[in-house]
């Protein structure tokens, strides 16, 4: 009798359990630890989003629970209503193969998936670091699917390649720049230097260093890849061929030896706005606002866009990606990591409403929970 009780009792347990699991939310609370429909925290970080077919798709970074290094991979969670999601798994898997680019232990950062409309497959982008090397090697990985993810191969970008707007003066000054007579960072020479490209030189004929990143693909159809190259000093712009799997070789700096790391981009009524954090690793900062009526600039720089308390280190976050609310008008959202680097797979997840001032300049303001159904009333 006792036995029976004690089992019903372990049943009724699990069923609950599951059953808390599965609860549907109905907001988004920044900054909360954020359930999927299987109870676990969302375990996505850095990560992009993508709509398709009447559903979002949210990939991210798969971390552990301790350690920094990429044991599983890029990993892929579905919702129809961008607040109840549902694990599908590991999008692109770490490799066991030892030398293997993306081999386990390598470190795996900010995955982003378009889709390319003129082949109709998905392509995902990463911020790629070898196994065993730190983040030294500053690559991009390339993977396209059917599904899973099929990775094809990992390079430093624009190999050979001169920014589009430098001149031939501008290439033979800056290939006369020399890293040994700049020993000392941010002297007022040095600036100048790195303003004329004594990085940029270095790394032309290897490719350009390529960490912090993300995807634009504008209204034509081109897609772009925005990443910190220079040591992280310099953001680099450069269009993908048509199949987004290469580049074709155009590309512009973006605020050369300003330190930008987590490009966010978004287009509203014509202008580019683009939100980044300066270089503090996984140490919440300022972050920076730029604009442009054309992606190939000129990028104008502005004040941050987060408001209210905690502003000067945005709330404690670092963006990842900003996409629009579907059905809305402009209802964008900014996605951001709280970084917790004693556990970054429990790292929490910042979503924000952008608001904007009259003249069209994206604001952030805290709310501590928001619904996307409600897009109007929050406004
Ligand atoms: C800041 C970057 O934005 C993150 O993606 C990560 O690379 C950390 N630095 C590592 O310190």
């Amino acid at each position: 009798m006792k036995l029976k009780r004690i089992l019903i009792f372990c049943v009724w347990g699990l069923v609950m359990a599951a059953s808390v699991g599965a609860q549907s939310l109905e907001r988004i609370t920044p900054g909360q630890e954020w359930p999927d429909r299987k109870g676990e925290h969302i375990n996505a970080h850095g990560g992009g989003l993508l709509f398709h077919e009447g559903k979002y798709y949210w990939y991210g970074e798969n971390r552990p629970a301790r350690g920094f290094t990429t044991e599983v991979g890029v990993e892929v969670y579905s919702s129809s209503d961008l607040m109840n999601w549902e694990d599908e798994g590991v999008a692109l898997a770490v490799s066991e193969e030892a030398g293997h680019d993306i081999e386990r232990g390598c470190i795996m950062e900010r995955p982003k998936v378009v889709r390319n409309p003129k082949t109709g497959k998905f392509v995902m982008l990463f911020h790629l670091e070898l196994k065993g090397k730190g983040y030294a090697a500053a690559r991009v990985g390339f993977a396209e699917s059917d599904s899973p993810f099929r990775f094809i191969r990992s390079l430093r970008p624009n190999a050979g390649k001169w920014p589009t707007d430098f001149s031939r003066r501008d290439i033979r000054k800056a290939k006369k720049l020399k890293e040994a007579d700049y020993k000392e960072w941010w002297t007022p020479e040095w600036r100048e230097a790195i303003r004329e490209g004594l990085l940029l030189a270095r790394d032309v004929p290897g490719g350009q260093m390529s960490r912090d990143m993300t995807v634009y693909v504008d209204d034509d159809g081109k897609a772009y890849h925005i990443y910190s190259a220079e040591e992280n000093l310099t953001l680099n712009l450069a269009e993908l061929t048509d199949d987004y799997l290469d580049y074709t070789g155009r590309y512009v700096r973006i605020a050369p030896g300003g330190q930008n790391e987590a490009p966010t981009i978004f287009k509203r009524d014509g202008v580019y706005w683009m939100i980044t954090s300066g270089c503090t690793g996984w140490a919440p900062n300022e972050a920076r606002m730029f604009k442009a009526a054309s992606l190939w600039g000129p990028w104008e720089q502005l004040p941050s866009p987060f408001v209210g308390k905690d502003a000067k280190k945005s709330f404690h976050t670092q963006g990842t990606y900003i996409f629009k609310v579907e059905g809305t008008e402009d209802g964008f959202v900014f996605m951001a990591d709280r970084w917790n680097p004693q556990s970054l797979k429990n790292s929490r997840h910042i979503w924000l409403p952008i608001d904007f001032e009259a003249d069209g300049t994206p604001v952030i303001r805290w709310v501590d929970s928001w619904s996307p159904k409600e897009w109007k009333s929050i406004r």
